[in-house]
C-alpha cells in the first residue's frame, strides 16, 4: 500500500509535536520494503553509526544498522572509512546536543576528501525545530536530516540523497505508524533490546522527550511475544523491556492492558532473564510489584526515577507524585521483594530550588539508599515549560549541589554493593574485563557489573561468582562450580 506523506511536516515544528490526536494508530506488519535499485547499493562500502542518548536509540541503531545491511553495506568502527555516516542523536541536555555538534565538525573534513560520503543526522535532535534550522544553516556538509518518526524511510531517504545530489530533509513532528517489520542488526548475542512501546504522553515540565518521541504507542502483546520467542530460540539469555515509562503499557489500546499482564506473558516465555525500564513512579501497580516477586526470571531490579525530594519541586516538574507516595511505594517493593535493588535518576538545580528543597532531596536519598543513581545538573530544553521559568540559581551552586548528591551516591552505592561480599550470586558473562585481560565481566541479576576470575568458554553463559570484593560501581569475585 503506498502511503500519503504529505499530511507530515519536511521540517518539524515542536508546537506540531506537542499536539496528541486521537486517530488511530495502525500497526503494520509488511509496510517494510526497500526499493530494488537500493538492494545492492552497498557492495564494498561501508557504513559508520555514531549513538547517543538512551537505550531508545540503542534500538533504532540497531534497526538503522539491519537496513543498511539490507542494502548490502558493511559496518565499520573507523568512521574514516566509512561511506554512509549516520549520527543518531540526543536532545535531552544541552552537553549531549554539544558532543553531537562536535562530532559534526569534525566530519567536516571527511566530506572535502570523498565528496561522495552521505552524512545523516537522525534522532532527536533532527525533531527540534531550532537544531534543524540551525544544522541547515551552519553545516553544509550535512546530506540526510530524518527524525524518529520516519525511521523506516532511510532506504527511501538514502536513494533521494545519492539521486538527487540535494539535501534532503524529511522529519515528521507527529508520530507514524508502528511498522513492525524493520530489520535489525542486534548489538549483542546474548542480551537484546524489546520495544513494548513508543513515545511518552507524561509531558514532565522539563522534559523533551514528548516533543520527540510523539504520543504513547504500545506494540501488541502478540508481537512483542514473538520478538521474544524468536530471541529464545536464537539462544539471547536476557530481554530488557524498553519504553520510556513502561508500567503505562497497554493503557492507549481501545480494551487497555496493563504491564503487569504483559510482563507476565514475558516471563512465561521461560527466557532466562527479564529486565525492564523505565518505570515513572505514577503507574507502578501493586499487581506489577506482584509479578516481578512471584517469577524467579524478572530480574529484582527497578529503575524507579525520583528526580527530586521535594513537594513543590515535584509539583513544577508535573511528575504527579509526592514525596510521601514516593517512599510509600519504594517500601512497599522493597517489603514484598527484600532483595530488590533500585536506582533512580535525580536533577538538582531546576529553576529556583532552594538550598532547602535541594536538603529535600538529600533526606529522600538518605532514606532510600539507592544501589545507584544518575545524577544531572537541569539544562533548558527549547519548548519546555520549564525552559520559560525564571531561575536565580547560578550554574556554579548547581554544581557544588551536584558534587554534594554525588558523595553521596557514592557512600550508598559502596554499601549496597558491600551487601553481596561473601555471597555466591548469578552472573550472565558478557565476555573478557575491560580493564584486565584475565578477568571475566558481566551483570548479576541485580545489575550489578561484576570483574570476577572465571572460564572464557563460558561467555554468554549464566554462571555462579562467588563474591570477593565491593566497590563504588563494581563488585569482584571467583566462579565457582555449577
Ligand atoms: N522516561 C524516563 C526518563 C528519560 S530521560 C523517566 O521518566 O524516568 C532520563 C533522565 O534525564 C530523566 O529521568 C531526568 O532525570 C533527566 N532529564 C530529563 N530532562 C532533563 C533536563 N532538561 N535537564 C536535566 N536532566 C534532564
Ligand atoms: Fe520525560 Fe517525564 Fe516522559 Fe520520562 S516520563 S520521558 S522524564 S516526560
Ligand atoms: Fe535522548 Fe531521545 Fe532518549 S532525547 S534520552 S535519545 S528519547
Amino acid at each position: 500500500m503506498k502511503k500519503d506523506y504529505s499530511q507530515y511536516f519536511k521540517k518539524p515544528s515542536l508546537q506540531e509535536a506537542q499536539k496528541r490526536g486521537k486517530e488511530d494508530i495502525q500497526i503494520l506488519h509488511d509496510a517494510f520494503h526497500i526499493p530494488s535499485e537500493m538492494i545492492h547499493i552497498g557492495q564494498h562500502k561501508f557504513y559508520y553509526i555514531r549513538t547517543y542518548g538512551c537505550q531508545a536509540n540503542e534500538r533504532d541503531s540497531e534497526i538503522l544498522s539491519g537496513m543498511l545491511e539490507m542494502m548490502s553495506y558493511e559496518a565499520t568502527d573507523v568512521m574514516e572509512q566509512a561511506d554512509v555516516i549516520l549520527l543518531n542523536t540526543c536532545a535531552i541536555r544541552e552537553n549531549a546536543e554539544m558532543k553531537v555538534l562536535g562530532k559534526i565538525g569534525d566530519i567536516k573534513h571527511l566530506k572535502r576528501q570523498n565528496p561522495d560520503l552521505i552524512v545523516g543526522v537522525c534522532g532527536c535532535m533532527a525533531q527540534e525545530e531550532e537544531v534543524v534550522s540551525r544544522l541547515l544553516e551552519k553545516y553544509p556538509h550535512i546530506d540526510l536530516i530524518f527524525g524518529t518518526h520516519n525511521l523506516h524511510r532511510l532506504p527511501e531517504l538514502l536513494k533521494e540523497a545519492m539521486f538527487s545530489k540535494e539535501r534532503v530533509v524529511e522529519v515528521w513532528s507527529k508520530e507514524g505508524d508502528i511498522i513492525e517489520n524493520l530489520p535489525s542488526v542486534r548489538a549483542h548475542g546474548t542480551k537484546a533490546w524489546v520495544n513494548i512501546m513508543y513515545g511518552c504522553d507524561k509531558f514532565c515540565t522539563y522534559c523533551i522527550v514528548p516533543y520527540t518521541r510523539g504520543k504513547q504507542r504500545s506494540r501488541l502483546v502478540e508481537d512483542v511475544l514473538e520478538e521474544v520467542r524468536e530471541l529464545q530460540e536464537k539462544g539471547y539469555k536476557e530481554v530488557t523491556l524498553l519504553g520510556q515509562n513502561v508500567n503505562a503499557y497497554g493503557k492507549d489500546f481501545e480494551t487497555p492492558l496493563s504491564f503487569a499482564y504483559l510482563l507476565e506473558q514475558v516471563a512465561k516465555t521461560g527466557i532466562d532473564r527479564v529486565r525492564f525500564t523505565t518505570s515513572h513512579p505514577w503507574d507502578f501497580s501493586e499487581d506489577m510489584i506482584d509479578t516481578i516477586a512471584r517469577y524467579d526470571n524478572v530480574m529484582p531490579y527497578i529503575h524507579l526515577p525520583v528526580q527530586s525530594g521535594n513537594n513543590d519541586i515535584l509539583k513544577l516538574m508535573g511528575r504527579k507524585y509526592s514525596r510521601e507516595s514516593y517512599l510509600e511505594l519504594f517500601h512497599k517493593i522493597k517489603e514484598r521483594i527484600p532483595h530488590c535493588a533500585i536506582s533512580t535518576d535525580i536533577i538538582v538545580g531546576f529553576p529556583n530550588e532552594t538550598k532547602q528543597q535541594f536538603e529535600d532531596t538529600l533526606s529522600l536519598y538518605d532514606i532510600c539508599e539507592y544501589d545507584i543513581a544518575y545524577t544531572f545538573i537541569y539544562t533548558p530544553r527549547d519548548g519546555t515549560p520549564a525552559a520559560k521559568m525564571e531561575d536565580n540559581i547560578s550554574l556554579e551552586e548547581k554544581q557544588r549541589r551536584l558534587y554534594q548528591l554525588n558523595d553521596l551516591v557514592n557512600e550508598k552505592s559502596k554499601k549496597a554493593n558491600e551487601h553481596f561480599v561473601g555471597q555466591t550470586i548469578k552472573v550472565l558473562v558478557d565476555g573478557i574485563s575491560k580493564n584486565d585481560d584475565e578477568m571475566l565481566c558481566g551483570y548479576s541479576e541485580h545489575n550489578k557489573l561484576i570483574n570476577f576470575k572465571g572460564n572464557k568458554d563460558h561467555i554468554g553463559q549464566i554462571v555462579r561468582v562467588k563474591i570477593t570484593q565491593a566497590k563504588t560501581w563494581t563488585l569482584d569475585g571467583e566462579e565457582v562450580e555449577s
